[in-house]
């Protein structure tokens, strides 16, 4: 493995190449997508994953879609209205992270400044948009971590669950980028990491991540953090986000919620970091959230093969929300809102343009 970050997507000679999330930790290969279908279905089998990953991928496929259109011979006019089509599309491959629906949204914005442009302006003003998303997120990364990086003690033990580092986004990550800055301020910390059944994300991706800045690290099973917790060897959790309600419930890969309660039970804080694009407040609570349920075939096999008897009945949520009064505090690149709750995330989302 190279000392070089791994790259979660990149945008080369009018290609979307994102690494093949599913093949990590053991193979390094990107999957090359030069049409707005393949992103659509590399998001929907979590090639990419992780909400801000997806947005941007999703801003991509609508230049991909544009090019395609206009390789159709499709005018500017209609192009425009095809364009509509296409973020349909390619909303509905994952429901629950909002950045998805964020991002299509700010490409359509930028597709309504175009009038009377030619198909190629409005190709190269797609490109723009989704190129200054993907610069924009890492910056906004870091600047989440310079916010929350005061809230973790020099030797602080923390657990973590899922995935939400560079993977998850287009560079240093949300939750790990907070526990990047602690490192990076010469803080020493010890992070445990749940496998996060069913997928693994804790296992096989962000373990890779804390390795590989040689951050110490230990894996856990998801039903360890109970223990953990109870034997005093936990000081916070922190954990990212897919959709934060204007009440501040906030949906996160299954086992959040579990997490929140065992924290509140052994009076350890609970944070949570999403930039603001993560916030809907649209949404009045965490009722409103759609969880995607995945195909039972990710529980009942393990590595293609069969780990429960053929045919059984299984349920698999990919997300679950965990109410606002258990989250200590909201961990964003405008600032901490401790105890977040209906008036912070308004006067937070009120204070510049998201
Ligand atoms: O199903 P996934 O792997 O896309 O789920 C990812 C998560 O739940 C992350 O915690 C969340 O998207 C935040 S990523 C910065």
């Amino acid at each position: 493995m190279t000392h070089e970050p791994l790259r979660t997507l990149y945008w080369e000679n009018g290609s979307l190449f994102l690494l093949d999330q599913r093949l990590l930790p053991g193979e390094i290969s990107y999957l090359e997508c030069r049409t707005v279908e393949k992103v659509a279905e590399a998001i929907r089998a979590m090639v990419v994953r992780g909400a801000p990953a997806i947005g941007i991928s999703a801003a991509f496929g609508m230049v991909l879609g544009a090019r395609q259109l206009a390789a159709e011979g499709v005018g500017a006019p209609d192009m425009r209205r095809r364009l509509a089509g296409i973020a349909a599309c390619l909303r509905s491959t994952r429901p629950t992270a909002v950045n998805l629906h964020w991002a299509l949204c700010r490409m359509e914005l930028r597709l309504e400044e175009t009038a009377g442009l030619s198909g190629e302006e409005i190709i190269a003003m797609l490109e723009e948009e989704a190129q200054l998303m993907l610069s924009g997120d890492i910056s906004t990364n870091r600047r989440i971590g310079v916010h929350g990086e005061p809230l973790i003690p020099d030797g602080a033990s923390i657990l973590t669950h899922c995935n939400a580092g560079a993977l998850a986004t287009a560079g240093y990550g949300t939750a790990l980028g907070v526990i990047r800055a602690a490192a990076a301020a010469g803080k020493r910390l010890h992070v445990f990491v749940d496998e996060t059944r069913p997928l693994l994300q804790g296992a096989r991706l962000t373990a890779l991540e804390l390795r590989h800045e040689k951050i110490p690290v230990t894996l856990v099973a998801d039903s360890c953090a109970g223990y953990l917790m109870a034997s005093g060897k936990i000081d916070l959790v922190i954990t990212g986000a897919d959709r934060i309600a204007a009440n501040g419930d906030t949906a996160n890969k299954i086992g959040t919620y579990t997490l929140a309660v065992l924290a509140r039970q052994h009076g350890i804080p609970f944070y949570i970091a999403a930039p603001c694009s993560t916030i809907d407040l649209s949404l009045e609570d965490g009722r409103g959230v759609v969880i995607e349920e995945r195909n039972p075939s990710e529980l009942t096999t393990l590595m293609g093969r069969q780990i429960a008897p053929a045919g059984i009945d299984a349920l698999n949520p990919a997300f679950d929300v965990t109410p606002s009064e258990l989250i200590s505090a909201l961990i964003t690149e405008r600032g901490v809102l401790y105890r977040p709750g209906r008036a912070g995330l308004a006067e937070l989302m009120g204070k510049g343009e998201r």
